[in-house]
Formats: C-alpha cells, sequence, structure tokens
C-alpha cells in the first residue's frame, strides 16, 4: 500500500485514519502490542538498531507501534513533526523540563496553571537549580519584565485551569523567540480539535491525555508535540533513559478517542455555552468565566485561536466555600470528580482541590477564590445538568 500524508487530509480524517499501519493480518481496528522487547533477526541487526543505524523496534521502554500511532496521529492533529507520548500529563512536562532545561535555567510560567505545574515547577524542579517566576496569564508587560539572560522556556495554558483565562499564543512566542527561549502551551482544555498553538507560533505542544484525548476517563497519558529536531534532540533521550513510557494499553484507548475527539469537542461545547449562559442569569452567580461568552474580557482573542469556547465552565457563588460545598454536595447526577475531558460532567471546587496544595497567597494571586467551582461539562442532556445544580 502507498504511503499517505495525512497532512493532506482533514482534520476529521487525520483523526481517524493518521498513524495506523496495518500489519500482514490486515486487521482494520489499530492492534496492541503488548511485548517488552523485540526479536532481532542477527546479532548484525541488533547491533544496527542500538546504534541507531536501522529505525526498527528496540524495546518498549521507547518504541511501541501502538504508542507510535497515537504519537503519529496526535503529532499529525497538532501539525507538529514529531510526538513522543509519556506516562500522564504530569509526566509530559516533567519530560520537557529534564529535556529543555539544566540547573542556572530559569522559566516564566503563567499562574494560571493545574495546581500541581506550578508545585513541578517552583519546588521540584526548584530543587535541581531551575528558577520559576509566575505571571499573570494575561498581563503581557508582566511576562517581558519577567524574562531574564538565563529565561529558557515560557510555560502556559490556554484556556488556563480553572478560570479559562486566554493567552495571546502569537505575541508570547514571539516574546520567547526575541529572548531566546522556547514557549511551551498545554492544550489539554482545546485539544487540536479546537486550537492548534504551533500554528500560533509555539514551539511544544503538551497534553494530558488523560482528558479529553481519551474523553471517557479510562487511562492515564500525556504527550509532547513539536519539531522533529527539538524533539530527537532534547526529548527522546530523556524518554530512552529516564523511561516515563506510556503502555501500549493507554495508547490504544487514546486511539479510538481521537476517532471521536472533533465530534465531541463540539458537542462539549456546545453544552458548555448553554451552562455558561444559564449560569448567567442566576442571582446567586457573581461571575461566570467562560470563553465563549461575549462578556469574557479575552473573548476576541479567544475566537481568533479557538474554533469554540471549550467544555470547562467555571463560576464563582455568593456565600464562599459553605456555599459551594453546599452546591456540589446537593448533585445528584453530576461526578464529584476532579477529572475532566469525560462524557461524564465532573463538578469541583479548586480551592480545596486542584489547587488544595497551594498556600492561600498563591490561590489568591491565581484569582482561585473560596466560591468558586468548575464543571468539566460532559455530554449528558443540558437541561439534566442545569437541572441537578441546585443554585
Ligand atoms: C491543564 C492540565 N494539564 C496537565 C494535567 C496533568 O495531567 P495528568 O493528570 O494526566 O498527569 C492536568 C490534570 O488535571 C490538567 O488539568
Amino acid at each position: 500500500m502507498t504511503e499517505i500524508d495525512w497532512n493532506e487530509w482533514g482534520p476529521e480524517t487525520r483523526a481517524i485514519r493518521a498513524g495506523q499501519r496495518r500489519t500482514a493480518e490486515g486487521e482494520h481496528s489499530d492492534p496492541i502490542f503488548t511485548t517488552s522487547s523485540y526479536v532481532f533477526a542477527s546479532a548484525a541487526e541488533a547491533a544496527a538498531r542500538f546504534a541507531g543505524k536501522d529505525t526498527g523496534n528496540i524495546y518498549s521502554r521507547f518504541t511501541n507501534p501502538t504508542v507510535r500511532s497515537f504519537e503519529e496521529r496526535l503529532a499529525c492533529l497538532e501539525g507538529g513533526e514529531r510526538c513522543i507520548a509519556v506516562a500522564s500529563g504530569m509526566g509530559a512536562i516533567t519530560t520537557l523540563a529534564m529535556g529543555l532545561l539544566e540547573a542556572g535555567s530559569h522559566v516564566v510560567c503563567s499562574r494560571g496553571v493545574f495546581g500541581n505545574t506550578i508545585l513541578l515547577f517552583q519546588n521540584i524542579l526548584g530543587k535541581f537549580g531551575v528558577s520559576t517566576t509566575f505571571v499573570d496569564l494575561t498581563d503581557a508587560a508582566a511576562w517581558e519584565a519577567a524574562i531574564r539572560p538565563e529565561t529558557r522556556l515560557l510555560f502556559l495554558e490556554t484556556p488556563s485551569n480553572p478560570l479559562t483565562g486566554i493567552a495571546d499564543i502569537a505575541a508570547l512566542s514571539d516574546l520567547a523567540h526575541r529572548n531566546g527561549a522556547w514557549l511551551a502551551v498545554d492544550n489539554c482544555f482545546c485539544t487540536p480539535a479546537l486550537q492548534r498553538p504551533l500554528a500560533f507560533g509555539a514551539d511544544l505542544v503538551i497534553h494530558s491525555a488523560t482528558k479529553y484525548l481519551d474523553g471517557q476517563g479510562r487511562c492515564l497519558g500525556g504527550a509532547i508535540v513539536g519539531s522533529r529536531e527539538l524533539l530527537d534532540k532534547a526529548i527522546y533521550p530523556i524518554l530512552r533513559t529516564a523511561g516515563p513510557t506510556l503502555s501500549p494499553f493507554n495508547a490504544w484507548v487514546f486511539l479510538k478517542g481521537l476517532e471521536t475527539l472533533s465530534l465531541r469537542m463540539k458537542a462539549h461545547s456546545d453544552n458548555a455555552l448553554q451552562l455558561a449562559l444559564w449560569l448567567n442569569e442566576q442571582k446567586n452567580v457573581k461571575q461566570v468565566h467562560y470563553p465563549g461568552l461575549p462578556s469574557h474580557p479575552q473573548y476576541a482573542l479567544a475566537r481568533r485561536q479557538q474554533a469554540s469556547g471549550g467544555g470547562i465552565v467555571s463560576f464563582e457563588l455568593e456565600g464562599g466555600q459553605p456555599a459551594a460545598w453546599r452546591l456540589i454536595d446537593a448533585t445528584r447526577m453530576l461526578s464529584i470528580t476532579a477529572n475532566l475531558g469525560d462524557v461524564k460532567t465532573t463538578i469541583t471546587h479548586p480551592a480545596t482541590t486542584t489547587h488544595g496544595r497551594l498556600s492561600a497567597d498563591e490561590r489568591l494571586r491565581a484569582g482561585i477564590g473560596d466560591g468558586l467551582i468548575r464543571i468539566a461539562v460532559g455530554l449528558e442532556n443540558i437541561q439534566d445538568i442545569q437541572h441537578d445544580l441546585k443554585i
């Protein structure tokens, strides 16, 4: 069969077809290769593979056909040349940092990122001599002022978790490049179905595949997408030697998830917009954060960067933590869990869960109030979702 260049096909087609290479068995669905190692035809072939002269499989810590299919499909969707998949979203950020940074390197990171990402940069990488300055996602002057000669990486999520702030990817990639740094974007909330950060100039995209790429809350995984040169040089050696490997079974689940990604992201966005509009009318709701609402402070930018608003809506209730917990505990159908990106709607109180390990001061600066609730809007009937929220 002739090799197809999937980059020439539409995103829905790429999400279903890219990256699959049928074996001699002629299977229609992607196969799962559960093998730790591979057999060589001869000692000479083994030597050629280990020396990198022959690109065949060696050992599943760093070469597995099912994982490779997932990597190729995601790279094709993000418009990147290469993808390296790893065991979780946090594993992807750790692998990226280990590959790009060294003792003495400096990072500028948005304050509006997942709580663990803050702890990773601040505490864990801090132990190894990497320093990080945290800035407001949308404050262009603060990003610029934080740059130092030793700044190597700018890191952000857009939309941010949980407040759905929107960063100007093109402006920040320009800032990074003028200063000899890379821009990495966590594209977890939008996925390539709604936003492709590389097209706006980002150097690297990271994913928690655990979320929308899976889409049904089953498996953990992560990925890094970017240019072949950067991934081969900086990221692949960490995968091969440090071993944050994705299991082939999880890669297979993500391959299945990607097949329905564009349909699901449209449906998540439709439900989320309806919920955001409804929340906006409730008298106990102080503020609704959703990039698909014209009242969102970066609505125009979101429209330029994203195909739609995505599935995450946050809102602030009158009455602080007691009111927020009361509302969460009164739900009967929604799932009280911190995960997101599932067909099942989830509800969480960021201040005491995803961002609970930050100090009160850090939470305040990140804008995570005690009355804030985050809903990852699923694909149930929207009236049922509203009915379950006793506001
Ligand atoms: C935006 C974002 N990035 C990264 C992660 C980490 O992903 P994982 O749980 O797969 O390690 C999460 C997890 O919730 C997240 O919400």
